[in-house]
């Protein structure tokens, strides 16, 4: 059976080392496994009022999105040493309702990349905590960072060998956890 991931870039700018990863991994892929780029670009400012009245239908159009794949690959940006507010508050929404959101037991990836050569990873832990209260099922090893990014993206793609296999490793980590959590959810 086919495998549908989506991937959802912490960044929103236009030439994003994030987002650039996600298309090279989209373009690596086996046959049977796909990923579609999931851009935040439209989620509006959470706001609970919302969620009684006038729920926005790009939260929606995410909501959906994530219940229906099998499982999310994250890239994240690390903002003055934390979760991007941008992704915190489209998680925030596509948390509700309360332990019974989409997220809960999916399994989740996580990798964040940076410039610096500490590559996001404090970030990465927040995103996994934050996912671990979602409920999320947080693939937790391999934990992919891509630190001097700016050197190993070009015309958006990660050209860099290694890192490429590092994340395509942590991509069979999430394969592995989706086909196990089949095999329980059978019945
Ligand atoms: C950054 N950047 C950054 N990098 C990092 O490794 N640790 C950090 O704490 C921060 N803080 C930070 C704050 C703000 C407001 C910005 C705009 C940037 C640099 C960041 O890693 C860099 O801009 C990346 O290129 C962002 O990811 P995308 O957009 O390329 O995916």
């Amino acid at each position: 059976a086919s495998i549908r991931l989506i991937g959802i870039p912490g960044s929103l700018r236009r030439h994003s080392y994030c987002t650039a990863i996600l298309r090279t991994l989209r373009d690596e892929l086996l046959e049977h496994v796909t990923l579609d780029i999931f851009e935040l670009g439209q989620i509006p400012l959470f706001n609970e009022d919302h969620e009684t009245e006038d729920f926005p239908s790009s939260v929606q159009t995410f909501k959906d999105a994530v219940a229906q794949c099998d499982g999310v690959v994250i890239v994240s940006p690390e903002y003055n040493y934390g979760i991007p507010g941008v992704f915190k508050n489209a998680l925030d929404w596509a948390s509700r309702p309360m332990n019974a959101s989409p997220f809960a037991g999916k399994p989740t990836l996580v990798m964040t990349a940076s410039p610096a050569f500490t590559g996001g990873v404090r970030a990465q832990v927040q995103i996994a905590e934050t996912l671990r209260a979602m409920l999320a099922h947080v693939v937790s090893s391999p934990q992919v960072v891509v630190p001097a990014a700016h050197t190993k993206i070009e015309d958006g793609r990660l050209k860099d060998p290694v890192s490429l296999d590092f994340a395509m490793k942590a991509i069979d980590a999430l394969v592995v956890a989706i086909k196990e959590r089949r095999l329980i959810t059978v019945d």
